[in-house]
Parts: structure tokens; C-alpha cells; sequence
């Protein structure tokens, strides 16, 4: 069992080097399933029906978000009815769309999870104990299991990676847009990464237009974030493969595509 993971994709930048390159990468690496972040898809803030749409018709299975889920208002009219669509699982009960989801894969099936963090964001539901709850729900049905864990603090994403080593197969970082280099299987096997990274502008802010983001360190000034259109883009990503008798990781590998790191097929 292979699982493609691209992180967070921004804005039309990022759309399109998903067009560009999830078919160069699933011809590479065969992935067994594709998991993408779409939360800042739509122009930086939140997905739409037809981005969602577009990324299963490109080939992913799931779709995980974050704490930007709700910036783009349509999603209230379709979360419901979008059945690979994961959002954070910690939120409280009666918000909408569902926080795991179950993928089909030939005879085996694969458990997705998001969560949330809370250190620096919205003090929501405790990630912590929502994801023993969903394990244990989970297992009944299979032992691959895939966590999005989206969170600002390195320490608290670290913290989840050994909270769950040994009871799911992956536990990935996403949020802070930027892909650190410490990919690795924890002992009990558990395949972990800090933050996979961001898939959109290479050379703006985190993915959003520098002088914008320069004006609010420079000035006490309110400013307008938009996603930076022009320049050169990047892609996140990281590959994992599990035993799928015993849903434990074998290996973790991270990719990023860029003009300092270019993509050989
Ligand atoms: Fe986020």
C-alpha cells in the first residue's frame, strides 16, 4: 500500500501544478491512493464544489482541510454531500461534513483523518482525544490509517506523531506551508513528517503576495493577504508505504518540486 499525500494546495498556482504533475508523479511512484489538502485551494481561502471535483477527476481520493475549511461560504452547500471530503475531526458536534472517511482499495480499506491543532489557532475540541476515539473506531474496520494533522506548532505535530506511533500507519503535518526535513518511521511504526509543505507561489510568503506580507511587518497597517499569481511555483508532497496486513510504515519519502529541486521522472 502506497499513499501519495500533496500538501497544502494554494490558490490557482498550486491547482495548476496538480494538473501539471500528479500524473508525471503517479506514473513514478505508482501510488496506491492519493490524498491532497485542499483547504486553501480556492484563492488562498477555503475549496469550492468544482475544485473538489476537478482534484478526484485528476485522480485523488480524498480531500483533508484545515482552519481555513469554511473561508469559501459554498461549502456549507456541498460538505455534506462530498463523501472523500475530510474535515478537521475536533471541531464540535453538529459542524458540518465529517472528520474520517473510509477509502475502498481493491479488498482493503484505508481510514483518513484530519485534525486540527490548537496551539496558536482556534481553541477547538481536543485533537488529542478525538483521534483516540476515531482509532479505535477505526480499527474495528481496518489497521491503515492516515492522519492530516494540521496544526501551527512544530511541537504539538511531534507530539501527535508519538502520541499515535504504533496505532496508525502515518501521521502528517500540514498548515505551516513549509516542508521540514524530518521525515522518518517512528519504533512502534508509524511513518511521521513535521509538515509536508505547501503546493502553489514559490516566490511569494508562504504562498501569499510578499509585499502585503512585508507591509503588516512593516507597519501596525491592516493589510489584504492575496494569493501571489505571478512567478514560479512549487510542489509538496510525501510518500508512504504500509504494510498492509499490519498497517505499519516501511518507508516515508518527502518530495518537493522547484527550480532548486527539479522533478526527474
Ligand atoms: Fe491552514
Amino acid at each position: 500500500m502506497r499513499i501519495l499525500f500533496i500538501g497544502d494546495v494554494v490558490g490557482s498556482p498550486g491547482r495548476d501544478m496538480v494538473s501539471s504533475y500528479l500524473s508525471r508523479l503517479k506514473e513514478k511512484f505508482r501510488p496506491t491512493i492519493t490524498i491532497i489538502n485542499g483547504e486553501n485551494a480556492a484563492g488562498g481561502k477555503g475549496i469550492t464544489d468544482k475544485i473538489y471535483r476537478r482534484f478526484l477527476e485528476e485522480g485523488a481520493q480524498a480531500i483533508t482541510l484545515g482552519n481555513h475549511a469554511w473561508d469559501n461560504r459554498e461549502i456549507y452547500e456541498f460538505i455534506d454531500d462530498a463523501k472523500n471530503m475530510v474535515r478537521p475531526a475536533n471541531l464540535p458536534d453538529g459542524t458540518p461534513g465529517k472528520g474520517i472517511v473510509y477509502l475502498k482499495v481493491n479488498q482493503d480499506e484505508v481510514a483518513v483523518i484530519n485534525l486540527q491543532g490548537r496551539a496558536f489557532m482556534t481553541p477547538i475540541d481536543c485533537p488529542f482525544k478525538k483521534a483516540d476515539q476515531l482509532i479505535e473506531e477505526a480499527r474495528k474496520r481496518t489497521s491503515i490509517i492516515f492522519v492530516d494533522f494540521h496544526a501551527e506548532a512544530t511541537s504539538e505535530k511531534q507530539a501527535m506523531g508519538w502520541y499515535l506511533d504504533g496505532r496508525v500507519s502515518a501521521v502528517v503535518g500540514t498548515h505551516t506551508h513549509v516542508q521540514t526535513a524530518d521525515e522518518r518511521i517512528l519504533p512502534a511504526g508509524t511513518a511521521f513528517l513535521t509538515d509536508v509543505g505547501m503546493t502553489g507561489p514559490y516566490d511569494g510568503i508562504l504562498g501569499v503576495e510578499r509585499d502585503a506580507v512585508l507591509k503588516r511587518f512593516l507597519t501596525a497597517l491592516p493589510v489584504r493577504f492575496e494569493v501571489t499569481k505571478e512567478g514560479r511555483t512549487q510542489l509538496s508532497a510525501v510518500i508512504i508505504d504500509i504494510d498492509k496486513q499490519d498497517g505499519k510504515a516501511k518507508k516515508i519519502q518527502t518530495i518537493l518540486v522547484n527550480d532548486d529541486h527539479p522533478f526527474f521522472s
